[in-house]
């Protein structure tokens, strides 16, 4: 599947199994709205999280009860998981990609708690309306968050800034912002990489970690920080952002929950 597409945008619905459950997504193809789909970079993202999630900071006891916000999250999928490991997620987008983005958390969520009532550690969701840099939108979602997400949100240069405040706004000390990516414009990607590097410590997660089907030659994950929260922790070794440093702790970056074991 390497260099192909990973999902199939044209038609109505896609299933995509992971950690055990099968997850449903509607998709409206017709849609001129980006978000109406679901995008492959959501895919690889959800695939690795499935992957490292047996233990380290992935697992559903580092998870669980964390707070974790998507920002563009279109039809949901990268949030999905992270509540399938525990998380609080709230789910965000445009005000008119909400209503399928509801019926796809609402949906999952439901099929979810009904099918595997066991499933003690999925957490909850919600969707919110939040377009970037809209100060009122940012306020009502109660920042900080442990965790912020998204997948395929980095593709128009004049995105980049209200993204950038945004992540910022909703940011603490101590959040984790993980992005997907997909390379589609050289300026796009320089510009982004270097506003990333200006604000926070910048990983790249080596291929090896994600999943073997669910990789593409160009999408990327990325761990972000916020500089001074990885300066108390080993940010000596992780002030050269993307840097693939092949460790085998996932992604080489240390866990909240390792910094504390230390303090
Ligand atoms: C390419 S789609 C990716 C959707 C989803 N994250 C995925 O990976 O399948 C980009 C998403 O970013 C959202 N988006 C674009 N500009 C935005 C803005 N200014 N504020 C909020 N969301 C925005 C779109 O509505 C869309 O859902």
């Amino acid at each position: 599947m390497e260099e192909d597409r990973l999902n199939s945008p044209n038609t109505s619905a896609i299933v995509i199994e992971v950690l055990g459950h099968r997850l449903h997504l509607s998709q409206d193809p017709n849609s001129k709205h980006l978000g109406t789909t679901v995008w492959d970079s959501s895919m690889v993202f959800i695939k690795f999280l499935e992957k490292n999630s047996r233990k380290g900071r992935f697992s559903p006891s580092k998870l669980k009860g964390k707070r974790a916000i998507e920002l563009g999250a279109g039809c949901g999928l990268a949030g999905l998981g992270m509540a399938l490991l525990g998380c609080n997620v709230i789910s965000t987008d445009q005000i008119e990609v909400l209503p399928l983005l509801m019926r796809n958390m609402e949906r999952n969520a439901s099929w979810i708690m009904q099918t595997n009532p066991e499933t003690a550690s999925f957490g909850s969701v919600e969707v919110a309306e939040l377009d970037w840099g809209n100060k009122d939108h940012i306020r009502a979602v109660c920042p900080p968050f442990d965790y912020i997400l998204g997948t395929d949100i980095v593709y128009a240069e004049h995105l980049l800034e209200p993204l950038l405040h945004t992540i910022l706004a909703l940011s603490g000390p101590r959040t984790t912002i993980m992005l997907g990516y997909e390379l589609r414009s050289t300026i796009v990607h320089e510009q982004m990489i270097q506003s990333w590097r200006d604000n926070f410590v910048v990983k790249t997660i080596p291929r090896s970690k994600m999943d073997s089907k669910y990789q593409h030659s160009s999408i990327q994950l990325f761990i972000m920080e916020p500089k001074a929260s990885a300066k108390r922790g080993d940010g000596d070794n992780i002030q050269n952002s993307l840097v693939d440093d092949g460790s085998d702790d996932c992604c080489g970056c240390r866990s909240k929950e390792q910094e504390e074991d230390d303090d």
